[in-house]
């Protein structure tokens, strides 16, 4: 058996800087292991994403919700980079076009007949303090390409076109245990808990 120490730093609740209720059922199961309560931030709080980078976006929803709230916060921000697009859909992903049909039609439309269809999903997650200073961070990706029309019906936003080689399966052709355990979110999660137990447990 391990023994966990509670100190005082140690938190009950964690504020999620997002308004979806999906996004939330997401991180509860990533962070089914850790004894923390998950709560939507505040309706009224909306925050711009002003940042460049996927990671300063992050940074920004976490802190301005810890602050807001007074809680300790997480947030994440994440999206498609197509290399031959120089990395675009990128921190633009969910505002490529209004509808995501119309998303994934452009990414298809501007990479046309092009062979060079290499591209990564980018998740970056972010903890703030109850100060909003920034705590804890991580980046994960998944490796993959993008293929000529979407394929299979799971999953959400660009999963129909992402398509990763070695499963021979896009992630829309996927069940979610398959998509989380390679999926650039999986990856940050991965990376991200161990840091969260070490900072509030050890
Ligand atoms: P966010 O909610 O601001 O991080 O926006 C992320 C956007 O990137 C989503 O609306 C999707 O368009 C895209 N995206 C991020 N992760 C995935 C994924 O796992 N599959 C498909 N699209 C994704």
């Amino acid at each position: 058996m391990t023994n966990i120490t509670f100190t005082e730093k140690t938190p009950n609740l964690l504020i999620v800087a997002t308004g979806n209720p999906g996004k939330l059922q997401e991180m509860q199961a990533y962070l089914a292991d850790i004894n923390l309560q998950l709560q939507l931030k505040p309706q009224h709080l909306e925050i711009e994403e002003t940042g460049e980078t996927f990671l300063a976006n992050a940074r920004l929803k976490a802190s301005e919700v810890a602050k807001a709230t007074g809680e300790w916060a997480i947030a994440d921000d994440s999206g498609l980079a197509v290399e031959a697009l120089d990395g675009r859909p990128g921190i633009y992903s969910a505002r490529y076009a209004p509808t995501v049909a119309e998303q994934i039609e452009r990414v298809l439309t501007e990479l046309g007949d092009n062979p060079h269809r290499r591209a990564k999903f980018v998740c970056a997650i972010t903890i703030a303090r109850p100060d909003g200073t920034i705590a804890l961070e991580a980046e994960g990706t998944c490796h993959g390409e993008i293929l000529h029309s979407p394929r299979g019906n799971a999953g959400f936003g660009y999963d129909p076109i992402f398509y990763l080689p070695r499963e021979n399966k896009t992630f829309a052709e996927m069940p979610p245990e398959s998509k989380h355990s390679f999926s650039h979110r999986g990856q940050a999660f991965q990376i991200l808990l161990p840091q969260m137990k070490k900072l509030w447990y050890d």
